[in-house]
C-alpha cells in the first residue's frame, strides 16, 4: 500500500521536496493531519455525494485561502483600522477584483480587472463557492472541457468557453479544476487563454489532487505556470486515473455516479 505521509519532515513528503526543487513554481500546501483527514474522508469509497461536496467545499476552503497566503505583496493593499479599545492596528486587505479610476480628461470611470477566477467544466466549478466566499466580487469565467472517454490517452476536448470581456488585463487569472492527471484538460484550457492573448504569467492553476506524470507534462510546456496543489498523488493507472486518487471528481461531486 502507497502511504501518503512516508517520510514526511515538517509537513512535507520526501517527493513534495524533490518536485519543488525540479518545478519551482509549484506550490504543494504544507500537510497537516487535519488536511490528511480531510483528504481520507474525500477519498474514501463509501463517501457518499452529501459528504463529498461537504469536504470537498473544506478542502476547496483551505487551499484558497493557502493560495491567497502565498500571493506577492503587491495584491495587498496597506490598510490602518481602529480596534474597539480605540487603538489604530496598521494590516492590509487583499486588492478587490474590480478597481475603478476616474479618468481626469474626460471625466469618465475606467475599470481595472486586478482578480479573475476561471473554472475548468465540469468538476472545476465545485471550487466556485469557495472563491466566491473568500473575494465576494471576484468575476468567475467557465471553460467547458471534456476528457474523451474513448481515446487512449483521454485527450480533452474542448466545448465552450464563457469568459470576462477584458481577461488579458487581468493581473491574476485563478485557473480551477480539482484534478490533473494526464494534463491534456490544463494545457488545453492555458492554450485556449494564451490565444486570447492572456500570458502565462498572469495565471495561477489551483487544484486539490495532482501526479507526477501531469505536472511533467504541463511544465514540460509552460515551465513558468505557477501551480498550488494540495496534495501530489503516486500516478496514473494504464486507464488515466490518478492512483491511490479519488475516483472520477465530477460524477462523486455531482451524483452522477
Ligand atoms: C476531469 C477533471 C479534469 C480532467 C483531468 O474532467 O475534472 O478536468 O479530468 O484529467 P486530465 O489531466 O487527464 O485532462 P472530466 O473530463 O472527467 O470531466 P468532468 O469534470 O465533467 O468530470
Ligand atoms: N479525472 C478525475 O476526475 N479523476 C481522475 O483520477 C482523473 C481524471
Ligand atoms: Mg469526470
Amino acid at each position: 500500500m502507497w502511504s501518503s505521509n512516508t517520510n514526511m519532515n515538517g509537513g512535507i513528503k520526501d517527493s513534495d521536496k524533490l518536485l519543488k526543487l525540479k518545478y519551482p513554481t509549484l506550490s504543494i500546501q504544507s500537510l497537516s493531519n487535519y488536511l490528511l483527514a480531510l483528504h481520507t474522508k474525500l477519498r474514501d469509497q463509501s463517501t457518499n455525494t452529501q459528504e463529498f461536496v461537504k469536504y470537498s467545499n473544506k478542502l476547496v476552503h483551505s487551499l484558497l485561502e493557502y493560495t491567497l497566503s502565498i500571493l506577492p505583496a503587491d495584491y495587498y493593499d496597506i490598510k490602518t483600522i481602529q480596534t474597539p479599545c480605540n487603538v489604530p492596528f496598521q494590516g492590509c486587505s487583499l486588492i478587490s477584483s474590480i478597481s475603478y479610476n476616474n479618468n481626469n480628461t474626460d471625466n469618465t470611470m475606467n475599470s481595472q480587472l486586478n482578480l479573475c477566477g476561471i473554472s475548468i467544466v465540469r468538476a472545476g466549478e465545485s471550487m466556485e463557492f469557495g472563491l466566491r466566499s473568500l473575494i465576494p466580487d471576484i468575476p468567475i469565467g467557465k471553460i467547458l472541457i471534456q476528457r474523451d472517454e474513448f481515446t487512449q490517452n483521454k485527450q480533452a476536448k474542448l466545448f465552450y468557453t464563457k469568459l470576462p470581456m477584458n481577461i488579458t488585463q487581468a493581473k491574476q487569472i485563478f485557473l480551477m479544476d480539482p484534478m490533473l492527471a494526464t494534463g491534456g484538460s490544463c494545457i488545453l484550457a492555458i492554450k485556449t487563454l494564451i490565444k486570447l492573448g492572456v500570458t502565462i504569467q498572469q495565471i495561477t492553476f489551483i487544484n486539490l489532487i495532482a501526479c507526477p506524470e501531469g505536472l511533467q507534462r504541463v511544465y514540460a510546456k509552460y515551465p513558468q505556470l505557477k501551480i498550488v496543489t494540495s496534495f501530489v498523488d503516486q500516478g496514473l493507472n494504464e486507464h488515466c486515473y490518478i492512483l491511490p486518487g479519488i475516483g472520477d471528481y465530477g460524477d462523486r461531486y455531482f451524483g452522477t455516479v
